[in-house]
């Protein structure tokens, strides 16, 4: 099997025990050349959600069964071409749920009271004391938390929603009857305080945050995105940050990571984390965990665990 990245010890020490494991040890990415030329002859794929599994990738080994993603999304994978070979796709659902979904609730603490802009300010020695009136934020008690995503790590962000005091709105599923706590996306965008975004990225979420959706809410309004980069158009959010049209936003995830659009890298008004959301100790070595145990599990003949 392939591993295109290095996991922890104790996760490692059994996967190399039950079968031999191709590990590329490098800093960054696997090229894409030699990722397809490592998995030729391959069953099982463990890869990141910055290894692109195209086609063709998956094409680099006819004897592919099971391709195992160390995230929960995995729109970094052709799961329909992985389909159509009957090669197992699997994610880590679950285990990452509470991590995302406490760093959902450090970003929207961040952006509230402007930490970021704060700190930054602190280190240019630029804090000349405390003042009446001086970088106010929002407070969030009594405030609408809207949540656009009822999956898993919604849902986690919203049962710690009442610890701030705050009202939760899901946005409706297109074509859903709208539940007792849902509203339809566009009300949701009018009368939403804070928006966290928890969606998987596919053809549907492709930039659903964009000039006209920003145009919508509210100018005290907060975004923040701990899901997909490409959820958000970028290149509309710092628009809409600097007609100030928001009142602010954070960001955990990128269109073209590492890169930042360059409209957002100066303006104070938003907070920039670079893909933190399941960054734990805990986490991680769970979430390697599960991916091992979903290829041990397909290698012997078994059912997949967390199949996508
Ligand atoms: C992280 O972004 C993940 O999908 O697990």
């Amino acid at each position: 099997m392939l591993l295109t990245r290095r996991i922890p010890s104790a996760v490692l020490r059994p996967l190399e025990a039950a079968c031999r494991v191709d590990l590329y040890d490098g800093p960054s990415p696997v090229p894409v050349e030699e990722l397809k030329h490592r998995l030729a002859g391959q069953q099982a794929l463990i890869c990141l959600l910055t290894d692109p599994i195209s086609a063709d990738v998956l094409d680099a080994s006819a004897d592919l069964k099971i391709v195992a993603n160390i995230a929960v999304g995995y729109d970094n994978i052709d799961v329909t071409h992985a389909k159509r070979r009957g090669i197992v796709v699997t994610n880590t659902p679950d285990v990452l749920t509470e991590a995302v979904a406490e760093f959902t609730w450090a970003l929207i603490l961040a952006a509230a009271r402007r930490l970021g802009e704060g700190e930054r300010l602190v280190r240019r020695g630029e804090w000349k004391g405390w003042a009446l009136d001086f970088m106010l934020g929002t407070e969030l008690r009594g405030k609408q938390l809207g949540i656009v995503g009822r999956g898993r790590i919604g849902q986690a962000v919203a049962a710690k929603a009442p610890a701030f005091g705050m009202r939760v709105a899901f946005a409706a599923r297109q074509g859903r009857p709208i539940a007792g706590d849902e509203l339809s996306f566009d009300e949701l965008l009018i009368g939403s305080d804070v928006i966290t975004l928890h969606v998987s990225h596919t053809a549907r979420t492709h930039h659903l945050f964009d000039r006209r959706t920003f145009a919508r809410m509210k100018r005290s309004a907060l975004l923040v995105n701990t899901s997909r980069g490409p959820v958000v158009d970028e290149e509309a959010l710092g628009w809409a940050l600097t007609e100030r049209l928001l009142a602010g936003a954070a960001l955990d995830v990128y269109e073209r990571e590492p890169q930042v659009h360059p409209s957002l890298m100066n303006l104070d008004n938003v907070v920039l984390s670079p893909h933190l959301g399941s960054a734990t100790r805990d986490t991680r070595t769970a979430m390697a965990e599960l991916a091992v145990r979903n290829v041990l599990a397909v290698l012997t003949g078994q059912e997949p665990i967390t199949p996508v």
